[in-house]
């Protein structure tokens, strides 16, 4: 007692909480507690001195002094004590106990009382003080996941040793435990095989990178960098000392561009090839009829694992054409010798491409490691140790589960980082596409609702992905990754009952003070307003509501301008049923937001009834067909932010009830076009009127072009004209061009048409 009177004198006191991110699963502080713990520079570390616990007690020395300047004495009258022996069997729970006198961490194995050791860097106040109140509390925690993973291409754009090691520290802040390390692909080649010396010579180095999204024009600038094995162990050692895992990934069979530009003979034609200065998929792959193919990658794998002590190791197999392999004699005499057919939905090269996939697999088991791959690995009848990532959607992940392979989700849905985090996509540095803000991460739950509980089991984690096309410095990796690793870790690691988005954003302000301490570069959209806008069809209008962080207010404007500090102060949702440019901003002690600017245009079909006679595409339904008639264009040619409505190999299929009899005579519509994800324009309109909403007859339609290889990235604007007709329901079918032309990187596969605003006059 006599220190707590003693310190609660000190002039210069923090507050220790722990509001921390990811939620410990399950805590309880003692906020009537009159006595607290004082860490102060008279607190010890108490340890057994091994050789981790020794680590780790520096590792929270450190984490004290970097975030509160209070330097810890050997010898001090309190102590924090660390120690394992939790009996648990989860190998990275803990209990962290804080009494008066003691802090106890007690974690099942030291990389649990380092995972404590987090806990208690991100309770601590982030300004120098000279003690720091910490509350009486017990908290019992464990990583719902054993895999908690986190991706980082090296490859599009080189990134030094010390960055690498920045990027696992950001990693062990937030509790991640696998780094998969991307090593190569079509543009750069980045880990020194001693075996394959031309890899760096020859594929470390690319001349020059093509400028946006293949315009045509390169920039002249020569990229270049690999790792050594040396320096690949410095970062496995470094990882280590955090309790992070380094997976390698060679991608193979395709992805291996830069492989390629050094040892020609490795490709179906011979080349030659160059180290790829474009963005994509390359249809120059690894020949899969060619011996000295397999035996390239046997050596590869073998000297991988030589430097690599991971059990997971990586061999990629995403997006591999099988163009080249159709037109090589080669890779047809495979097929016929090892006897490959056609199996399910797999052709024959798909099935070919197994049979690589099942070479590395026991190249890699017999090294008693388990091969992970990207979905395209169950082109394969894989052995039920293989690891399946699943990246394209969750399809990949339920097919694993149920074909017996532990899954981990990795959808582009939500895990991408390397996508957009705001929908206002001109204030932001260019990105590949997508739209993954970080409550759409934070939504993320892992395990299908397909899986039965058995299936369920093998979902053993998830990850994020961050591939770094467009991501030149390590200042934008940190601004992609950040904080969208915070919503991810917190997937990761906390019970969904415990998770709670509103909770979350409460906790992330700490969270950015740590980055600001740390000076990690970091993305302030959850400052900005959140608006959400739902037509309301009974009153006619658009129903308006905004948020943002906690102890920020937000001022908004209706007249296009600027919202400053005495603009109208938003005080809850209110309703717009007229044409207006809505300007909203979020203010904190005199420090502005970014302003978010939504136009809102009525028409005749404004905040009326509508619904779908088709279904849209997975994960493309957003808010469904009310977004057809909510005032609000999709603007971008980024189909994912929710403002346009995706229909795949189909038709958009929609009802408008007008609500009563009105006399129209002009329909308008947009169609997005992203062609190199078969994002095309629409085939054609079909517009039906009827007055009973039973039978329909036709007011007007339209044909429009092939799909063309110009129309690379659009918004296609369609507008018919017809003679005044009087009609309450309107029945229009915007006509999907149903499958890909056949110059299409996808020929073939089902067209997506996206479709944003019905305007009706
Ligand atoms: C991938 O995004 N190609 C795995
Ligand atoms: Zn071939």
């Amino acid at each position: 007692m006599a220190c707590v009177a003693l310190c609660s004198c000190t002039s210069n006191m923090g507050k220790a909480d722990f509001n921390v991110i990811p939620q410990p699963n399950n805590i309880t502080v003692d906020s009537t507690a009159t006595a607290h713990f004082i860490l102060d520079k008279n607190v010890s570390i108490v340890h057994n001195g091994d050789e981790d616990m020794t680590r780790n007690a520096r590792f929270l020395a450190q984490y004290i002094q970097e975030m509160t300047g209070i330097e810890l004495s050997d010898g001090g009258d309190k102590v924090i004590k660390l120690q394992v022996g939790l009996n648990d069997e989860n190998p990275e729970a803990y209990k962290l106990q804080v009494y008066p006198d003691s802090v106890v961490i007690t974690g099942a194995t030291p990389a649990a009382v380092f995972r404590a050791l987090q806990t208690v860097r991100k309770s601590l106040p982030t300004t120098a003080v000279d003690a720091v109140e910490m509350p009486i509390a017990e908290i019992y925690d464990y990583p719902r996941f054993e895999y908690r993973g986190a991706h980082f291409d090296v490859c599009r754009h080189f990134y030094t040793i010390d960055e690498v090691k920045t990027f696992i520290d950001m990693l062990a802040l937030h509790n991640v435990n696998n780094f998969h390390w991307h090593l190569n692909d079509d543009q750069g080649w980045r880990i020194e095989i001693k075996k394959y010396p031309k890899l760096i010579e020859i594929g470390s180095k690319r001349t020059e990178t093509v400028i946006g999204r293949n315009p045509g024009k390169w920039d002249g600038v020569p990229v270049s960098g690999y790792y050594t094995q040396e320096q690949a162990k410095e970062i496995i050692e470094y990882a280590a000392e955090r309790y992070i895992n380094v997976i390698p990934e060679i991608d193979m069979p395709g992805h291996m561009r830069s492989a390629l530009a050094a040892y020609p003979h490795l490709g179906c034609t011979g080349g030659p090839y160059d180290v790829w200065t474009e963005w994509g998929v390359t249809p120059e792959v690894l020949c899969a009829g060619n011996d000295s193919t397999m035996t390239f990658l046997a050596d590869v794998f073998n000297e991988i694992m030589d430097i690599f002590p991971s059990k997971y190791i990586n061999a990629g197999g995403d997006e591999c054409p099988k163009t080249r392999w159709q037109e090589c004699p080669k890779c047809q005499a495979r097929i016929k010798a090892e006897g490959i057919v056609a199996k399910g939905r797999f052709n024959e090269f798909d099935r070919l491409q197994g049979y690589v996939t099942n070479y590395i697999y026991k190249v890699i088991s017999a090294r008693g490691r388990m091969m992970m791959g990207w979905d395209e690995i169950l082109q394969a009848d894989i052995p039920s140790d293989a690891i399946v990532l699943s990246w394209q959607g969750i399809a990949g992940a339920i097919e694993g589960a149920k074909r017996g392979n532990k899954v981990v989700l990795s959808p582009n849905t939500h895990c991408y980082f390397d996508f957009y985090q705001s929908k206002d996509v001109q204030f932001e540095p260019f990105a590949i596409g997508g739209y993954t803000p970080v409550e759409k991460v934070y939504s993320f739950e892992p395990v299908p609702s397909e899986l039965d509980e058995e299936q369920a089991k093998l979902v053993i984690g998830a990850q994020c992905n961050l591939w770094t096309e467009y991501i030149k410095t390590f200042s934008h990796v940190q601004y992609m990754e950040l904080p969208r690793l915070a919503a991810l870790c917190e997937v990761q690691w906390t019970e969904p009952e415990h998770k709670d988005y509103e909770s979350f954003k409460e906790r992330i302000p700490a969270m950015f003070a740590i980055y600001d301490k740390y000076g990690y570069n970091y993305a302030k959209h959850l400052c900005d307003v959140n608006a959400t806008y739902t037509p309301n069809t009974e009153k006619k209008a658009l129903e308006v509501t905004f948020s943002t962080l906690k102890n920020r207010e937000i001022r908004y404007t209706t007249d296009g301008n600027e919202p400053d500090e005495n603009s109208t102060l938003y005080s809850g949702p209110f309703t717009i049923d007229s044409d207006v440019i809505i300007k909203a901003a979020s203010f904190s002690n005199g420090v502005k937001s970014r302003t978010i600017c939504d136009t809102i245009n009525t028409n005749i079909a404004s905040f009326t009834k509508a619904t779908f006679n088709t279904v849209p595409a997975i994960g493309y339904a957003f808010n469904g067909a009310q977004t057809l008639v909510d005032g609000i264009m999709g603007g971008t040619t980024n189909y994912r932010t929710g403002r346009w409505i995706g229909f795949v190999g189909n038709n958009c299929d929609v009802v408008i009830d007008l609500g009563s009899e009105q006399s129209i005579s002009e329909l308008g519509f947009n169609c997005c076009v992203f062609q190199c994800d078969g994002v095309v324009d629409a085939a054609g309109v079909e517009i039906y009127g009827s007055n009973d909403g039973k039978e329909y007859s036709l007011i007007a339609s339209e044909e429009y072009p092939e799909v063309v290889k110009e129309m690379e990235f659009a918004t296609p604007h369609h507008e018919i004209k017809f003679a005044p007709k009087s009609t309450r329901y309107l029945n229009v079918i915007i006509k999907s061009h149903k499958a890909l032309p056949s110059w299409h990187a996808f020929a073939g596969a089902p067209a997506f048409v996206f479709v944003d605003e019905i305007t009706v006059k």
